[in-house]
């Protein structure tokens, strides 16, 4: 991880993490007992990196006793995809709940709704994070995928995933990797030693970001680079570290690459879940021979954010025509047929 010159203006003090705040609440007064409708579990006195252990080893389980095989990454797509969802209302129904409601087609829609719409909010790194939904676009979803994706969705939220990325403020999203887990468990030893794809825990990426980033002033232009990211736990430990100094990463210009497209795509996720803001760059790319690489990125970005303008300039053009149309056949509508 480089920090280079250059960047941004500060802002937001960090809260403390929601499960320090319930520690506190129960260190000063007895627990009440929770009514609860569905089966969404919870563990407030874990902390949000023990609870991502323990969902990697449950998803993880839950995907090879359904399916195994070759298509791992469609079991870390689906975590991938459900820690882009936060509850619009937190005092509202149990996100959880609904989902442990869903059967496995309409999971797999929901699926399909949180890629198309992130798609348009963030168009180059949902395209980056292609190798993780890929499959549900396909013109006849295979069953069996499906059937396995709703094993691992229902064992993802029963380990507690909606209490560590479902949360409104990116910082308290911001504690942990839980998809650098999932991918060190879904790959075998063998495939992680021929890769050299051993993540760094997360004390280890907050210790270097506190030491390469320091007191350092963050200041307009300054970019971060981490040109082996894996999924992206040096980002991670550098915005945390920022936040905690009442900076605002965001502000920042984010570089990452790798060689492998899987940590590509969960380093592009991560980076939306953990608030990197606008301003990110991701390319599958190998460091040694294309040291350029974010030249090509950044193209490869204006024209997939182009695209997205387009796409979303004919719907909005389209809608208007069906509005007008609709004015005009209720408008020459004989007398008395009108709706
Ligand atoms: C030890 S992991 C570190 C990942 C991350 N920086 C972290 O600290 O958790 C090394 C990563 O480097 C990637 N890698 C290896 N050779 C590379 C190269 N020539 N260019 C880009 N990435 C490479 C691997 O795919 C792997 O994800």
């Amino acid at each position: 991880m480089a920090l280079l010159p250059g960047a941004a203006p500060l802002v937001v003090p960090r809260p403390l993490p929601a499960w320090v705040q319930a520690a506190q609440q129960a260190a000063a007064e007895p627990p009440k007992p929770k009514i609860r409708t569905g089966q969404h579990q919870r563990a407030p006195f874990a902390t949000y990196r023990e609870i991502a252990n323990r969902l990697s080893e449950d998803v993880t389980n839950a995907w090879f006793k359904a399916r195994g095989g070759s298509q791992g990454t469609v079991a870390i797509g689906v975590v991938a995809a459900l820690s882009l969802m936060a509850p619009a209302d937190p005092s509202g129904p149990d996100l959880g709940d609904e989902i442990l409601a869903l059967n496995p087609d309409e999971l797999a829609e929901m699926l399909r709704e949180i890629w198309g719409f992130t798609w348009f909010r963030e168009p180059f790194l949902i395209e980056r994070a292609r190798p993780l939904h890929d499959w549900l676009h396909e013109e006849e979803t295979d069953p069996d995928l499906v059937y396995a994706a709703h094993k691992v969705a229902r064992a993802a939220i029963q380990s507690g995933l909606l209490d560590v990325t479902g949360h409104k403020d990116p910082g308290l999203r911001a504690d942990v990797d839980v998809l650098s887990r999932l991918v060190m468990a879904m790959n075998g030893i063998a495939k992680r030693r021929a890769d050299g794809e051993f993540h760094t825990p997360e004390p280890v990426c907050d210790l270097m970001a506190s030491i390469i980033i320091g007191d350092r002033a963050i200041e307009p232009g300054m970019s971060l680079l981490d040109p082996a990211a894996g999924s992206g736990q040096m980002l991670r430990a550098a915005a945390s570290h920022i936040r905690d100094r009442g900076q605002n990463p965001a502000n920042l210009h984010w570089y990452a690459n790798d060689i492998d497209e899987v940590a590509v795509a969960c380093c592009a996720v991560n980076s939306i879940v953990w608030g990197l803001g606008p301003n990110v760059v991701i390319a599958k790319a190998d460091s040694l021979a294309e040291p350029d690489w974010p030249t090509r990125a950044r193209s490869e970005r204006a024209e997939i954010i182009a695209h997205r303008n387009r796409v979303f300039q004919q719907a909005t053009t389209e809608a208007a025509h069906r509005k007008a149309l609709r004015l005009l056949t209720n408008l020459t509508q004989p007398q008395g047929e009108a709706a």
